[in-house]
């Protein structure tokens, strides 16, 4: 090692900006089974690529004694790297130093590596663990976090922004988070609330434990607001990278073509035999899924919330798209109010980052009764009809069965601007099902009737010889084509490619209202 005594100094201060909070904090961290900040970017990051930011940066504060701990780089480190040799820009905050709270130093570091992030345009990820506002620096780390959101905000549909929540998140912390395209959590060790369990059991005498008020599994099949949650901080880490390869860098670039090998006229005859005859039966749409993309892969998003509607990415002979499909299997796959905005945020997520739009329709309506009124469902199915309505990325259509009422509207119908739409034999698309339409269009008739329960069924089987088909619709040009379930995979590639110079823009304005 060189005996100059520059370099020394320097190599000493980088092992001491290195150890962040020292041996004892992180031998403490781990042995809470937590990795800490480095070592989280070291999976995160393609090997040896971290380049770090401002390791020599401390805090400014003269109150509390803190004049006395200067820790280098403070109590986050950021930086830049990539991903499958792809740049991101990455700050992961660290536990082991005033327990990752953010004070100014802090916020500054993490808003220089946003700037950057916007100015070269590649995604920006926050690894998130922290106590919250530094609290002996008071309102400056409240300003420090308003820093934050305004970046969050500025970069939304610019940069994809992901969150992983690896430990606390807590107060008004949790709306950088919240401000971002993803939230990733670890199960049973990371937890997000605006007010912990102490303050809840004060002000609404509610007893509850952290993970049940905000863990990973409330936030991922209750609230939502946690797109993926996984069962480890590898699995995290390994998650996000996942979720890049679907991703552009930007707004302004497509999404990276993968060429997974899958042939793209690969026809699956048993897609033929998939959809039960009996429209009150319930198949797996996931099944239809994978059984169309690229190697059978699906990256789904929000698996546990709202699953009557399925969303997530993949590839179709190379090329990244979003999904969007009901779920018959899962209360028949009718549109509610959590559905509607789980599917309407992943429709603007897509349209913002040039991700054609491919949705498989099977759905008998909106939900009825009082819990979905009066909690708005007019709202809510509103923000997807706008969400759809918006989108000027390629959108494609394949209805497999029931396509009723205003949900046939809703989901990417030819009426608003959907690029191909096509259908299914076994395709229903009508104002309503059969049972329904008779029992109102005819209820005079079987008041009368003598044997109301044989007329009905004639009736039915009328109504469903006439509408419950998809010829109609078809010879009105509604829909586009009728095709064999089988041949989905080729006709939706060849229309991706078709669709590849799309051009298409709405009408200048500040930004649109949609109905929040
Ligand atoms: C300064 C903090 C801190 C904070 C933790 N530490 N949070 N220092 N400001 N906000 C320090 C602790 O003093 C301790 O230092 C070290 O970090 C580790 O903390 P522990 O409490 O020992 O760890 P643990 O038991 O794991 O508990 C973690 C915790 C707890 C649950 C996060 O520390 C906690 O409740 N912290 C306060 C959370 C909070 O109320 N923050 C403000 C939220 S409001 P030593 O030296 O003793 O080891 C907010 C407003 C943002 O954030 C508004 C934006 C608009």
């Amino acid at each position: 090692m060189s005996e100059n005594p520059k370099i020394k100094q320097l190599l000493d201060l980088r092992e001491q900006s290195h150890l962040g909070g020292g041996l004892e904090r992180i031998e403490a961290h781990h042995k809470r089974g937590r990795l800490t900040a480095r070592e989280r970017l070291d999976i995160l990051l393609d090997r040896g690529s971290f380049r770090e930011l401002d390791p020599f940066v401390v805090h400014r504060t003269h109150d509390f004694g803190l004049e006395q701990q200067k820790i280098l780089g403070d109590s986050v480190v950021t930086g830049w790297g990539t991903v499958d040799g792809r740049l991101v820009y990455v700050y992961s905050q660290d536990f082991t130093v005033f327990g990752g709270s953010l004070g100014e130093a802090h916020a500054e570091k993490i808003c220089k590596v946003m700037d950057m992030a916007m100015k070269n345009g590649a995604p920006l990820i926050g690894l998130n663990d922290s106590g919250g506002a530094r609290i002996q620096e008071g309102v400056v780390s409240l300003g420090g976090y308003a820093d934050i959101f305004l970046r969050n905000t500025l970069a939304s549909g610019v940069i994809p922004q992901i969150s992983a929540v690896m430990g606390p998140c807590a107060g008004g912390a949790v709306y950088s988070p919240a401000l971002t395209d993803f939230i990733f959590m670890v199960r049973n060790s990371s937890y997000m609330f605006v007010t912990g369990p102490d303050v809840v059991k004060a002000v609404t005498h509610e007893e509850v434990s952290f993970e049940d008020l905000g863990g990973a599994t409330i936030h991922s099949e209750v609230s939502g607001i946690c797109q993926v949650a996984c069962d480890s901080e590898a699995d995290t880490l390994y998650q996000i990278r996942r979720l890049l390869a679907y991703l552009p860098q930007n707004n302004m670039e497509d999404p990276p073509f993968f060429d997974t090998g899958d042939d793209p006229l690969r026809m699956d005859q048993t897609l033929d035999d998939l959809v039960p005859d009996d429209p009150s039966k319930p198949y797996d749409m996931k099944e239809i899924i994978h059984k169309i993309v690229d190697r059978g892969e699906f990256y789904e998003i929000q698996p546990n919330y709202a699953a009557n509607i399925v969303v997530g990415y993949a590839h179709l002979g190379g090329h990244s798209v979003g999904i969007i499909a009901n779920q018959p299997a899962v209360l028949a796959g009718v549109l509610d109010i959590n559905s509607s905005e789980k599917a309407a945020r992943f429709i603007r997520f897509c349209d913002a980052f040039n991700l054609p739009v491919i949705t498989f329709e099977d759905v008998p309506g909106f939900m009825p009764g009082t819990i979905q009124e009066h909690g708005g469902i007019i709202r809510s199915g509103a923000k997807l009809l706008y969400a759809y309505c918006e989108a000027t990325v390629p959108k494609l259509t394949v209805i497999t069965r029931k396509a009723y009422g205003g949900a046939y509207d809703v989901m990417s119908s030819k009426h608003i601007r959907g690029d191909l739409n096509l259908a299914w034999p076994s395709a229903e698309i009508a104002v309503m099902g059969p049972d329904g339409a008779v029992n109102i269009i005819f209820r005079k008739e079987l008041s009368q009737a003598e044997d109301p329960i044989a007329r009905k069924a004639e009736l039915v089987a009328e109504y469903r010889a006439k509408f419950a088909n998809p010829y109609i619709a078809a010879s009105r040009g509604y829909i586009d084509d009728v095709i064999l379930p089988s041949e989905t995979r080729p006709r939706l590639i060849n229309a991706l490619e078709m669709l590849s110079n799309k051009r298409d823009t709405n009408p200048g304005k500040k930004h649109g209202c949609i109905p929040l």
